[in-house]
């Protein structure tokens, strides 16, 4: 992908984050942007924290996966969740953390979610291509992660209160 798809997506995310847009609202246009945007971002997610969990919110790719829940510490997404860190694995049949959602993947990026040190949530993307992410989508993943970051907390604090 070219630097200017990169930063016409970023250009498309934060004009989502800086819009009418709300929490979920926010959260399934970036989702629908990803997705739309990079051929080679076959399955785009958000996963939600909910206390030891990652919830699944907005999602975008040919088939629902059946891991709509994942324990902190768990699978490739679970690892992100705990360690706070990017994961890029090239191959997810060579990861014996991997959690399988479909048959047609080959590699996979986790990028966390933080607002205020805490992880809030992760950007979950799956590729039907081996070795498909690069430092570019790190980079640019991670801005975009920045940029969502305060709509994911906002998410979670209508939950909380909505608990009384
Ligand atoms: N593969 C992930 C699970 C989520 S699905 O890719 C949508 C994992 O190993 O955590």
């Amino acid at each position: 992908m070219s630097a200017a798809a990169y930063r016409g997506a970023l250009a498309a995310v934060e004009r989502i984050v800086n819009g009418e847009s709300q929490g979920d609202e926010v959260l399934r246009k970036a989702v629908d942007v990803l997705h739309d945007r990079f051929e080679h971002y076959s399955w785009v997610g958000i996963y939600l924290v909910d206390g030891r969990d990652l919830v699944l919110g907005p999602w975008k790719g040919p088939q629902a996966t059946e891991h709509v829940r994942i324990p902190i510490g768990q699978g490739i997404c679970g690892a992100a969740a705990a360690s706070g860190r990017t994961e890029i694995v090239d191959d997810v049949n060579a990861d014996d953390r991997y959690l399988a959602c479909f048959t047609s993947t080959r590699s996979e990026i986790v990028v966390p979610i933080v607002f205020q040190g805490r992880v809030v949530g992760e950007i979950d993307i799956d590729s039907d291509s081996p070795a498909a992410f690069t430092d570019a989508d790190r980079a640019f993943l991670e801005r975009v992660a920045l940029l969502l970051s305060r709509h994911c907390v906002a998410r979670e604090t209508v939950r909380t209160g909505s608990r009384g």
